[in-house]
């Protein structure tokens, strides 16, 4: 389960309206999990104001929460589906990944790229997902998933973190960033670092530090209406 709209509603952070896509079969079970779940149903209930909820096994639709049964390779079915869960695409919008074009050839991930960035005038998009694949670490990685039957059809893509931005670039995106994780956790605050530094897991310091390097952030914006997105950065 993505916690993010939990979290975000917590903090009071909550965007104008949360959307979620997954597969069919995914979300259902996500669905299950939220209508069987108070903590889960309740802050959608609660954020949710106007016509009654809409709900059915593979998609929920509320004021603030939406998740919608889709494959990412086909940006028509997508479109027409966030369409009927009022999805606007004028408002400026965040797009996040994580750990799903890997799984798409990179045809795929480029034609859902560019079409987002045809489609939402004011966004950004963020991608969390492997890079540095083509090392020895890398390889291991990739050998680890293949055993578990997960293909990972677009790995070509997380060869560095010039190819991720290039991907970027190439789909119509502006001011494409990555960093590696290993970056990511040099600038948490110093207390964080220290408390997740004392997790057992982190026995293995040298395992983690090479798990970090093979893990990436990407971003980048599009700015018709002049917000500054290209100035965040971290
Ligand atoms: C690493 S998981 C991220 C999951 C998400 N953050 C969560 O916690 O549920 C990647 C997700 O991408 C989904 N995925 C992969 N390819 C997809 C596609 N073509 N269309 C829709 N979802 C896809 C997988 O089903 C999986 O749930």
């Amino acid at each position: 389960m993505d916690t993010l709209f939990w979290r975000l509603k917590d903090e009071n952070l909550l965007p104008r309206k949360y959307f979620e896509v997954d597969f069919p079969m995914i979300v259902a079970r996500k669905i299950h999990n939220i209508k069987s779940k108070p903590p889960l149903s309740k802050p959608i209930m609660e954020s949710h104001s106007g016509d009654s909820l809409l709900i059915d096994s593979h998609s929920l639709d509320s004021s603030r929460y939406s998740i919608v049964g889709a494959d990412l390779r086909s940006s028509s079915d997508l479109e027409e589906k966030l369409r009927k869960h009022s999805l606007d695409t004028h408002l400026p919008t965040l797009l996040v990944a994580e750990c799903v074009l890997v799984y798409m050839t990179p045809q795929q991930s480029a034609s859902l790229l560019k079409w987002a960035a045809s489609t939402f005038p004011v966004a950004m998009v963020i991608n969390y997902e492997q890079v540095n694949m083509r090392d020895r670490f890398g390889q291991i990685m990739i050998e680890n998933l293949q055993r578990r039957h997960c293909n990972l059809a677009g790995v070509e893509l997380c060869s560095s973190l010039d190819s991720q931005r290039e991907r970027l670039l190439g789909s119509g995106w502006d001011n494409a960033h990555a960093v590696d994780m290993m970056k990511v956790y040099s600038f948490l605050p110093q207390a964080d670092v220290k408390r997740i530094e004392a997790l057992e897991f982190l026995d293995e310091k040298e395992l983690f530090e090479q798990l970090m390097q093979h893990y990436c952030i990407c971003w980048a914006s599009k700015d018709s209406s002049n917000l500054g997105l290209a100035n965040i950065d971290f």
